[in-house]
């Protein structure tokens, strides 16, 4: 299966890029340490599809999704929406900077691919 290298220097910190693997929208968000702090403290037991924040990163700096919303497929806008996310303009799904669900019809967490960094400054998806 395909495999995408990204040199994770190319990304600014505040900035979301999207990249294309197998067909899909890749989202890599270089969070900002409020960005960080705010997901790693929201209290689980309130969310529709519950993970905490360490759950759904490798490194708090950088999340690394598929940019699908899991209510019917769009490609959600970053740095949107009520919760500093994502937004889907679709129908109106709103995601935090940890890709989770906090409003709106998607019934998921937007999905985390298998990706590792082998290297400083080296992100692989796939
Ligand atoms: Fe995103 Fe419906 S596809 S809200």
């Amino acid at each position: 299966m395909a495999k995408i290298e990204i040199k994770l220097a190319d990304i600014p910190e505040g900035k979301n890029m999207t990249f294309k693997w197998r067909g899909k929208p890749l989202f890599v968000r270089h969070r900002t340490a409020e960005e960080i702090s705010t997901e790693q403290a929201v209290d689980i037991s309130q969310l529709r599809h519950a993970e905490t924040d360490a759950e759904r990163v490798k490194d708090p700096e950088w999340l690394v999704l598929l940019g699908i919303c899991t209510h019917l497929g769009c490609v959600p806008l970053a740095n949107a929406g009520d919760y500093g996310g994502y937004y889907c303009p679709c129908h109106g799904s709103h995601y935090d900077a940890s890709g989770r669900i906090r409003k709106g019809p998607a019934p998921l967490n937007m999905e985390i691919p298998e990706y590792e960094f082998p290297e400083e400054g080296l992100l692989i998806v796939g």
